[in-house]
């Protein structure tokens, strides 16, 4: 079930003062400022066409139930410390939806033979530690559902090409009908909510600072460990 947040009651017109930007204008120039960023990480995000043997899907599958698992985690860690309700809410649906897309992607790799018996929960990487050190709601909903959402929408679309290139049809529609759906409803939630509280220099300022700084580490690091297994891709989400 999706919490209704209805986009009229969550924008909020502001008086422009000097340095100050209304909130849409800003989400709008940090939306176009994130796709500058993504597409320099589409090196790291781009499957199909690499030299070489093709990355094993079973494998990134695996490192997709880690990324879920992190996510998921990472958005109920954000709960008790953030007051305002309607952030709180949309973080107790995304903990939820992700921990969904991780049984999807448990019942996928069932059907592919492969056994969860071994599986262990991973510790933060850079990147989630990073994101896990945020401490005010407009941080956290910058860099996490309105940055990093965009950013594993990016790798899905990526992945789904790749299962269609190497013949797994059903994994890419299970991305593609089931999963792609909410990491796109996470991002535009986030969307919403920066336009609501995006409405002063400050905020602003911290908005863009903490959507930046996942950038490199993304690059330097991606995804952590889970670079090293899937060669230049981050992983799926
Ligand atoms: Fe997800
Ligand atoms: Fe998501």
């Amino acid at each position: 079930m999706h919490i209704a947040l209805q986009r009229g009651s969550l924008c909020r017109r502001v008086n422009k003062g000097e340095g100050e930007m209304e909130s849409k204008s800003f989400v709008q120039e940090l939306e176009a400022s994130n796709q500058i960023q993504l597409a320099q990480l589409g090196e790291v995000t781009t499957l199909v066409g690499e030299g070489g043997p093709p990355v094993d899907i079973v494998r990134l599958l695996k490192i997709a139930l880690a990324n879920e698992i992190s996510v998921s985690e990472l958005a109920a860690a954000w709960m008790p410390s953030t007051a305002e309700w309607d952030v709180k809410i949309t973080l107790a649906q995304q903990a939820g939806d992700e921990a969904r897309h991780f049984q999807l992607v448990e019942t996928r790799l069932g059907q592919l033979g492969v056994s969860l018996a071994d599986f262990t929960p991973p510790a933060d990487n850079p990147l989630f530690a990073y994101l896990r050190g945020l401490q005010t709601p407009i941080e956290k909903i910058a860099a996490g559902q309105f940055t990093l959402e965009s950013l594993a929408y990016k790798v899905n679309e990526s992945f789904i090409q790749y299962c269609e290139h190497f013949g797994d049809q059903e994994t890419a529609k299970l991305y593609r009908t089931l999963i792609q759906p909410d990491e796109m409803h996470h991002h535009r939630l986030g969307k919403m909510l920066l336009e609501k509280y995006a409405t002063t220099p400050e905020t602003q300022r911290l908005a863009r600072e903490a959507a930046a700084k996942q950038s490199p580490i993304v690059q330097a690091d991606p995804f952590s460990r889970n670079a090293g297994e899937a060669t230049k891709t981050n992983g799926t989400r």
